[in-house]
């Protein structure tokens, strides 16, 4: 394993992923673990992350010099760069003078070891205040910037290198081979991690877990619970049941795909339970976001308990109850909710308002150590239809929450169209990739005047909002071709009554978020 020490703010999970992407395995620790603990868990390299602290800040993390006296190969970006500075009797100065974004990184020896092959100037993605002006004894300076006499330096001997940029990012044109050259080079690991790995380690793990008794898992219609039941599936069969709850805000086609699709793919046991007529009661007469999302979350527990109960019923024949639930927690959730090993906090997010704490089910959590490309190259080597690996995310309380207004049956047909329109054309273009996921919102309350024809009309708007991101934390508004909004705008209105205006969202998140609700 590569340790990835996370100073703070949204690096670690990135040069994580990196790692991963070049096929080591990593895993993200707090920069506040002890140093001994980190290395008993063997790492064959260790990689410290950028951070929003300053070295000079009080209270800013630090860390135990036998880090870098324990023989293990270290690779400081940023702040774990000048930490690695500072701590090993470098100098680092807090100058003023600031380097954020695009800089161009002059590589100032040849043959290095991070640098090999690459250019000898490369555009890379500076953020710091303070910069390094020295680098420790028995470091040799590998590359500068204009600002920066120290932006890059290593100990090969010791096995200690460090940059100031980030080579995780993007826009660090190299820096995934930067990065590569640490670990294959500097480190010497093979390449070797793939999803492949993975599906076995967890098929032995489950069996062991489960042994006879048996498991349920909610599907979502989503990526992460399909492939986690697909993975189960392949371990335990038949003691797996699936439950599928309707709620009525799928979009067009979805259901089906559950029930056909993915049962043809995994051989499945599904339990659908169609609740759609309780879903619009408990929702009539609502328009406040926060009201739906918590009707829908409470009326998927009831209904999911009650799927429960009968599976148990039908299973107590057999004598045996069903104790394991089966979660497509990802490794970000874990990451953030502290990288516990628990199993019992079940987080909301994962399922339409959250399962209720009280459920007696021990977790089976098979993605745990993924990030979601590698979920769906998992479900790629399951045989999972590429319609359900590469799908767009969809919020669990669905087009409920796409609704601005009440949420009614003939407002949720009319969505269902316009969202059926968008999607065809997206996919059509060729845009799937590019955009991470395209709500389309019905503004139910809103009307405006219209002409069609020869007559006036006063229909409902509907929203597009496309938007580019890598995590959901972060989005913007994706630039898409005029003529793909031109499409699906002509087919709305023309196809959809009661719509007479498409407009497009072109606003980034924060201040927006990506749903509407
Ligand atoms: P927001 O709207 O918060 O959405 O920017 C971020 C991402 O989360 C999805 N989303 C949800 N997913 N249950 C889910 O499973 C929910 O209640 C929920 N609300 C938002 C949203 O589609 C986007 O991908």
């Amino acid at each position: 394993v590569v340790l990835v020490v996370d100073f703070g703010a949204q690096y670690a999970q990135l040069i994580a992923r990196r790692v991963r992407e070049a096929r080591v395995y990593s895993e993200i620790v707090p920069s506040t673990m002890p140093v001994a603990e980190m290395l008993a868990k063997k790492p064959r390299a260790i990689i410290l992350s950028g951070g929003p602290s300053s070295v000079y800040a009080e209270g800013a993390p630090r860390l135990d010099r036998a880090i870098f006296e324990a023989g293990v190969p270290v690779f400081g970006m940023c702040y774990g760069f000048q930490l690695m500075a500072t701590t090993l009797g470098g100098t680092v100065d807090n100058t003023g003078s600031r380097e954020y974004g695009r800089t161009p990184l002059k590589v100032t020896k040849t043959g290095s070891t991070l640098f090999e092959g690459t250019p000898a100037e490369q555009p890379v993605w500076m953020s710091h205040g303070d910069a390094c002006s020295a680098a420790p004894e028995g470091f040799t300076v590998t590359a500068a910037t204009d600002v920066v006499p120290v932006a890059a330096f290593e100990n090969d001997e010791k096995k200690l290198y460090g940059v100031q940029h980030h080579p995780e990012v993007m826009h660090s044109t190299y820096g995934q081979q930067v990065l590569e050259h640490f670990l294959y080079r500097g480190a010497g690991i093979e390449p070797s991690w793939t999803t492949g790995n993975v599906i076995d380690e967890q098929i032995a793990a489950i069996r062991e877990q489960v042994g006879s008794k048996r498991a349920i898992c909610g599907l979502s219609g989503g990526v992460d619970s399909a492939v986690a039941a697909a993975l189960v599936q392949k371990a335990i069969g038949a003691q797996l049941t699936c439950v599928y709850v309707d709620h009525g805000l799928m979009r067009k086609g979805e259901t089906e795909q559950v029930e056909k699709d993915f049962v043809a793919a995994t051989g499945v046991q599904l339990k659908v339970v169609d609740a759609q007529e309780r879903f619009l009661t408990a929702l009539a007469g609502v328009s406040d976001p926060e009201e739906k999302r918590k009707i829908i979350g409470r009326e998927f527990i009831r209904v999911f308990e009650q799927a429960q109960a009968e599976i148990v019923a039908e299973g107590a024949a057999g004598g045996e109850d069903v104790a394991f639930l089966v979660q497509g927690t990802l490794y970000p959730d874990v990451v953030e909710s502290g990288g516990g090993t628990g199993t019992a906090n079940i987080k909301s997010h994962h399922n339409v308002g959250g399962l209720p704490d009280d459920l007696e089910f021990e977790l089976i959590e098979p993605l745990r150590q993924l990030f979601k490309d590698e979920v769906r190259m998992v479900g790629q080597e399951l045989g999972l239809p590429e319609e359900i690996v590469q799908r767009q995310p969809f919020p669990g309380p669905g087009l409920g929450i796409r609704i601005v207004g009440e949420v009614t049956r003939e407002r949720l047909d009319l969505l269902r169209e316009a969202d059926a329109i968008a999607r065809e054309e997206l996919t059509a273009a060729g845009l799937d990739r590019e955009i991470w996921q395209c709500p389309v919102v019905l503004l139910a309350d809103v009307r405006s005047v219209g002409v069609q024809g020869d007559g006036r009309t006063y229909g409902h708007p509907i929203v597009l909002r496309p938007v580019s991101s890598e995590d959901a934390m972060t989005a913007d508004w994706t630039r898409m071709p005029y003529e793909v909004l031109a499409r699906i705008s002509t087919r709305i209105t023309n196809e959809v009554a009661d719509v007479n205006r498409v407009v497009l969202d072109v606003t980034s998140k924060p201040p927006g978020t990506i749903e509407w609700e």
